[in-house]
C-alpha cells in the first residue's frame, strides 16, 4: 500500500510536534470524553493507533489502569513528545512503535481495547484501517474512535473559497477528511465489528483568528506549506484578514463536528 502521503502527513506532525500539546489542548478533552464513553470493563492490553503525544493513552490509563499499552504512530516527533512523558506513567508497560495503521507490526487478536483519537480522519484508506484495527482485537474487545466529523469548519471553508488564488488542495482536504455517522458505521461493519454507539457532536467555539490559525498550522502544516515562503505567507495574510472581517463580537466563531464511535468484536 503506498505510504507517501502518510509520510507527508506524519512529517507535518513531526514539524510541529513540540507545539501540539499547547495548540490543540481541546484534543485532550476529546480523548477524555472518548475514554469515558467506553463500556466499563477490564482492559489489560490496549492499542492506541495514531497515539501522537499520548493524550488518549493517558486517559485510558487514568480510567482503566491497563497492564500494557502499545502506541503506534508514524511521526517520530510525536512519539518523542510521548516518550518525554513516559516517566510520569507508573505501573504500566508502554511500548511505542513508529508505524502507521497500514503497517503496524502488532500481533493479531492481542488487544482488549483499541483506541484511535483524532487520527482516523488522516488515514488514507479508511476501510483497510478499520480492518487492521479489528484484526488486532481479541474476540469481545472494544474499539473507540474519535475523529473530525462531516459538516464542520464551514466558516473557514467559506473564507478559503473566497481568497485567491483558490487553494483547491486545502478545500479538498476537508471533503477528503470529514466523515459522517453512516460512513463510520460502514467502516466498522465492513471490518466485522458490531457498532455499539456512534454519534456526532456539533459544537460552536468562540476563538480568535490567531488561535485558530495556530491550531491549523499545528495539525495541518503539511497542507498549508511553508509559512516562510512568500506566496504562502501572502495567502495566509489574506485569509487572516478575511477572517478578521468576518469575526464578530465574540471573535472568530466557528462550528465543528466530532464523530465518536464505539464498537465491539463479536465474541
Ligand atoms: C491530531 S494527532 C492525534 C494524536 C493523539 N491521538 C491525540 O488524541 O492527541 C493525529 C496523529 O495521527 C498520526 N497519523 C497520521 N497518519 C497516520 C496513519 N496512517 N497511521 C497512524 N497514525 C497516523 C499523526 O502522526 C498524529 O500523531
Amino acid at each position: 500500500m503506498p505510504t507517501d502521503r502518510r509520510d507527508t502527513i506524519a512529517g507535518g506532525f513531526t514539524e510541529t510536534a513540540s507545539e501540539y500539546d499547547g495548540a490543540v489542548r481541546f484534543n485532550l478533552e476529546g480523548a477524555q470524553r472518548l475514554v469515558l464513553s467506553i463500556p466499563p470493563g477490564h482492559y489489560d492490553d490496549v492499542l492506541d493507533v495514531g497515539c501522537g503525544s499520548g493524550w488518549a493513552t493517558q486517559a485510558v490509563i487514568d480510567r482503566f489502569h491497563p497492564a500494557r499499552v502499545t502506541g503506534v504512530d508514524p511521526s517520530d516527533g510525536m512519539l518523542d513528545q510521548f516518550r518525554a512523558k513516559r516517566g510520569e506513567i507508573a505501573g504500566v508497560e508502554v511500548s511505542l512503535v513508529q508505524a502507521g495503521v497500514e503497517d503496524m507490526p502488532v500481533e493479531p487478536g492481542a488487544f482488549d481495547l483499541v483506541i484511535c483519537s483524532m487520527a482516523y480522519h488522516w488515514f488514507q484508506h479508511r476501510w483497510d484501517a478499520a480492518a487492521a484495527m479489528a484484526r488486532a482485537m481479541r474476540p469481545g474487545a472494544i474499539i473507540a474512535i474519535l475523529c473530525s466529523g462531516k459538516g464542520g469548519e464551514q466558516a473557514y471553508r467559506d473564507v478559503i473559497a473566497d481568497v485567491e488564488p483558490i487553494n483547491y488542495q486545502w478545500l479538498g482536504a476537508f471533503d477528503g477528511n470529514l466523515r459522517g455517522v453512516s460512513e463510520m458505521e460502514g467502516y466498522l461493519v465492513g471490518a466485522g465489528l458490531e457498532p455499539v454507539d456512534i454519534w456526532m457532536e456539533r459544537r460552536v467555539r468562540y476563538s480568535t483568528v490567531d488561535a485558530y490559525m495556530e491550531r491549523m498550522r499545528v495539525v495541518a502544516g503539511h497542507i498549508i506549506g511553508d509559512p516562510a515562503a512568500p506566496e504562502v505567507a501572502g495567502w495566509l495574510s489574506r485569509v487572516e484578514a478575511r477572517m478578521r472581517e468576518r469575526s464578530g463580537p465574540r471573535g472568530w466563531t466557528y462550528e465543528f463536528n466530532k464523530l465518536y464511535a464505539i464498537a465491539k468484536k463479536p465474541s
